[in-house]
């Protein structure tokens, strides 16, 4: 069987800083990070074996710093360490930063913002915590309701980071179409458009194809639609365990990609385990 693997699998920049910043923190302080530093269970474990472990909420947990993770904090966070003289590590990913950044500027200046995106995803979350007002956050067209807008308006537009460009390209074609007066960014994060169009171009080719990373993980989720929707033996996978030989009965050419929270160690050893089958 051939096996092909992604150029672009597995971790991205923000999620590789964020990793590198957590395991040099001076672990010896009473460190905390707020929600899993990344959606991976062995890198959780490893950082719980160096001392720090990670909290939903900074209420009533004693610490002397918290480690911001890759998908950002709403802004009160800051203000509430900074009040409880916690000493921040910001591993925000600087792509995430910037829409913080610009959402905050654009509303200041006058602009509604629209957020595309989960609602309840943390980066999703954070960003939304950098406006004062709160963001019209829409996870798809059908989510858009004109009612809720405004012709006199002026619309700021951002996304998650991980979200797929045609949802957002047809959002903002519609309110285009409509007439509203609006700014388009794209946010869209060049590692993940890569991730995405090399998955695309790898499951046209293949007879399967395997997508590693964590079910809580939006990316790896649109990766896996993506492949799935290409090629229809695809399957996701948290690490090699899960491979089942049955899967890849006649099958001669298979394509392997990870999501941005995926080690390189775990992507290794599916390698391993499909030479093997
Ligand atoms: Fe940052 Fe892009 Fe990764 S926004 S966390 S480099 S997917």
């Amino acid at each position: 069987m051939e096996i092909l693997l992604a150029k672009s699998a597995g971790f991205c920049f923000g999620v590789k800083r964020a990793v590198d910043m957590a395991f040099k923190t001076d672990s010896t302080k009473k460190t905390y990070t707020l929600g899993h530093i990344i959606h991976n269970e062995t890198v959780t474990h490893q950082l719980h074996e160096k001392g720090i472990e990670s909290i939903e909420h900074m209420d009533h947990v004693p610490m002397d710093q918290l480690i911001i993770r890759a998908h950002g904090v709403p802004e009160e966070v800051y203000q509430e360490a900074y009040e409880k003289s916690v000493h921040v590590i910001d591993a925000t990913c600087p792509y995430v930063t910037k829409i913080h950044k610009l959402v905050s500027r654009h509303e200041k200046e006058g602009f509604n913002i629209i957020l595309i995106g989960d609602a309840n995803h943390p980066e999703i979350i954070g960003i939304n915590g950098w406006t004062k007002k709160g963001c019209i956050i829409l996870k798809n067209k059908s989510e858009l309701d004109f009612s809720q807008l405004s012709q006199d308006a002026r619309y700021f537009i951002v996304s998650q980071t991980t979200y797929k460009k045609a949802v957002v390209d047809e959002i903002v074609e519609a309110l285009e179409q409509a007439g509203y007066n609006i700014k388009f960014m794209n946010t869209i994060c060049s590692a993940t458009s890569e991730r995405q169009n090399e998955a695309r171009e790898m499951a046209s080719q293949v007879e399967a194809m395997v997508v590693i990373g964590s079910r809580h993980s939006s990316n790896t989720q649109k990766l896996y639609e993506i492949c799935g929707s290409l090629c229809p033996k695809t399957y996701c996978i948290d690490d090699a365990s899960m491979l089942k030989e049955e899967d890849f009965e006649g099958i001669e050419k298979v394509g392997v990609t990870a999501g941005a929270s995926t080690p390189a160690d775990v992507i290794d050893e599916v390698l391993t385990k499909l030479q093997q089958i």
